[in-house]
């Protein structure tokens, strides 16, 4: 009689405190979207209002090429959907807003997947019309990560149109985190300096090591994290779900640490 007792609320505490850390990871990963959004506000889009484009090409690889209007479209509308994508994508996921704003969730679900169709195709144009930036490596992560958003973006549409809402929301969550995927690399990147201070196994040709690891890491990892996430919360026992808490406390924390450091170093006006 006891087990029987014990075991649901045994349950109901662990899917508790797996969803509290869910939200802590949720609200510190957006906190850190919002310093990317400003960084391309600020830089991108307060150089465009001055008309000053030199300044992209200080910080881009390719930036603005004269002579090539398509791949310097392509490289607009990039940037402008970046900011599109990186704001839409947290709104959408807010539980109040899927249930109490269905309309706007529609939409804007349909702006986000359409965006980003778009960003990953034009990103798809710069490094196979431009060549591969940084170097092969991370034009094979780049690849796989636009596929992957691609796919990611179809599904999730898919699913929502023949209403299987709880399929829908699943591939939402990894459209999510496909998209997010620059952000992850910039953030990986800020992490691994900031424990090392220092870049062991980078190189400037981007082929150490590390930058292999992250050249993939960045699209592959989080999604292989979600699908464990997922399990352990459909069927997990409690001490599994317990493990998995703490998993994800400990990667908000490295996240929040890789978040400072690529403000610092990337985000921050002047950096
Ligand atoms: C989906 C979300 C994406 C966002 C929010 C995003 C955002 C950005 C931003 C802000 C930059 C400028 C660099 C910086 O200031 O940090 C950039 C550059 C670039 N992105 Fe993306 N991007 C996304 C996806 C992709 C994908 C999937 C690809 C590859 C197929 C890609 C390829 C590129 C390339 C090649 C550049 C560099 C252009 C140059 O240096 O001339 N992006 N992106």
């Amino acid at each position: 009689m006891s087990v029987v007792t014990k075991t649901p609320a045994a349950q109901d505490h662990s899917l508790r405190l797996l969803n509290g850390s869910a939200k802590a990871w949720f609200f510190t990963a957006v906190a850190g979207q919002l310093m990317f959004v400003f960084h391309i506000l600020y830089f991108y889009g307060g150089s465009t209002v001055r008309g000053d484009f030199a300044a992209w090409n200080e910080v881009l690889y390719h930036g603005i090429i004269s002579g090539d209007t398509m791949g310097n479209v392509a490289l607009g509308i990039h940037l402008l959907l970046a900011a599109v994508i990186t704001l839409g994508g947290p709104i959408q996921l807010v539980p109040w807003i899927q249930k109490n704003m269905r309309q706007f969730h529609r939409w804007n679900g349909r702006v986000y997947v359409v965006t980003a169709i778009i960003i990953s195709l034009s990103g798809l144009y710069i490094i196979y019309a431009r060549g591969a930036v940084v170097g092969p490596f991370m034009g094979a992560g780049n690849t796989l990560n636009a596929l992957m958003i691609m796919v990611c973006a179809v599904m999730t549409m898919y699913f929502a149109m023949n209403r299987r809402l709880d399929v829908h929301r699943r591939w939402a969550l990894r459209l999510f985190l496909a998209v997010s995927g620059v952000w992850f690399f910039r953030v990986g990147f800020g992490l691994w300096i900031l424990i090392n201070q220092g870049a062991p196994g980078h190189t400037d040709a981007f082929d150490g090591p590390f930058d292999i690891f992250l050249a993939f890491g960045h699209a592959l990892i989080p999604i292989a994290i979600l699908e464990l996430y997922l399990r352990v919360k459909d069927k997990g026992k409690p001490i599994f779900r317990k493990a998995m808490t703490l998993g994800l406390v400990l990667l908000t924390a490295l996240m929040a640490g890789g978040i400072f450091m690529a403000t610092i170093i990337f985000w921050l006006p002047g950096s």
